[in-house]
């Protein structure tokens, strides 16, 4: 068996010669290499390469949308899969947030972009030290997502779309009843501006599709972007699988 043969190893520095990742994935080939064996060592240098610029590097994953729309239910789900496979993860989602980093804002546009660029500050440091970052709030305009996205830089942007008229009915948290009642005023979508995202890398049409459909397409475009390994791609649903839409 040749080093060609050998699955990639997790971590290995090797680059350009096979001499040089010995310790970890010995024995290294000898003698010339055919066309067929060039090409297989290219793959490999390749999949080596992305072990070891991209596997294992941080990246935010964006999530912004009305309340209710889904953004914390399928934060927690991408959450969990990364978990489970490993990788290190954090959630900022805005309900958690307001209780401590951002305790007594309000919704004021200057209090809600001041939320905005601490959750943006968090991620980008957490983003440069390799964990992965779900950042869950609605975050309503466009400059203040901007922003984050180019403080961060390795910034994934999903849109958690779904109509008014959904959010209100699933109501989890009972807001738009006080909204409707004129106990709550300022509310993202009622009587407050939610700035849509003109180009995102990802729409997510929650009133359509099931969490399990939502997060499989959301951990595709993750591996296309580059930012996982291919086989987080490979757990798909099959279309029309059963399955509730998005509850928050
Ligand atoms: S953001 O606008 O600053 O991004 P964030 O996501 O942190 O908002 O907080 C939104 C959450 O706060 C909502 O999901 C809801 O539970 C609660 N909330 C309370 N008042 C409002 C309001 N006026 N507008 C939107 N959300 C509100």
């Amino acid at each position: 068996m040749s080093l060609l043969d050998l699955p990639a190893t997790p971590g290995c520095s090797w680059r350009s010669s096979p001499r040089r990742c010995r310790p970890c994935c010995s024995p290294a080939p000898t003698g010339a290499l055919s066309a067929e064996g060039r090409s297989s060592r290219r793959s490999v240098r390749r999949e080596q390469r992305f072990m070891t610029t991209n596997a294992n590097s941080g990246f935010t994953l964006w999530f912004t949308g009305l309340s209710g729309a889904g953004k914390s239910t399928l934060a927690r789900a991408i959450e969990q899969r990364l978990r489970a496979r490993g990788r290190n993860v954090e959630v900022l989602d805005g309900d958690e947030v307001r209780t401590h980093l951002s305790k007594g804002l309000g919704f004021s546009r200057e209090d809600r972009d001041t939320n905005i660029k601490r959750i943006a500050f968090v991620c980008k440091l957490l983003t440069r030290n390799g964990v992965i970052c779900i950042s869950a709030a609605i975050s309503p305009y466009r400059e203040a997502r901007e922003w984050a996205r180019r403080e961060i830089g390795r910034f994934v942007e999903v849109y958690v779309k779904c109509p008014l008229e959904v959010c209100r009915a699933r109501d989890v948290k009972g807001l738009y009843r006080l909204v409707d009642e004129g106990k709550i005023k300022n509310f993202t979508g009622v009587d407050d501006p939610y700035e849509e995202p003109e180009r995102p890398e990802l729409v997510i049409e929650t009133d359509r599709e099931t969490p399990e459909q939502s997060v499989a397409r959301i951990f595709a475009k993750l591996v296309e972007l580059g930012y996982l390994e291919p086989e987080f791609a490979e757990e798909t649903v099959p279309a029309g699988q059963a399955g509730e839409s998005l509850a928050s």
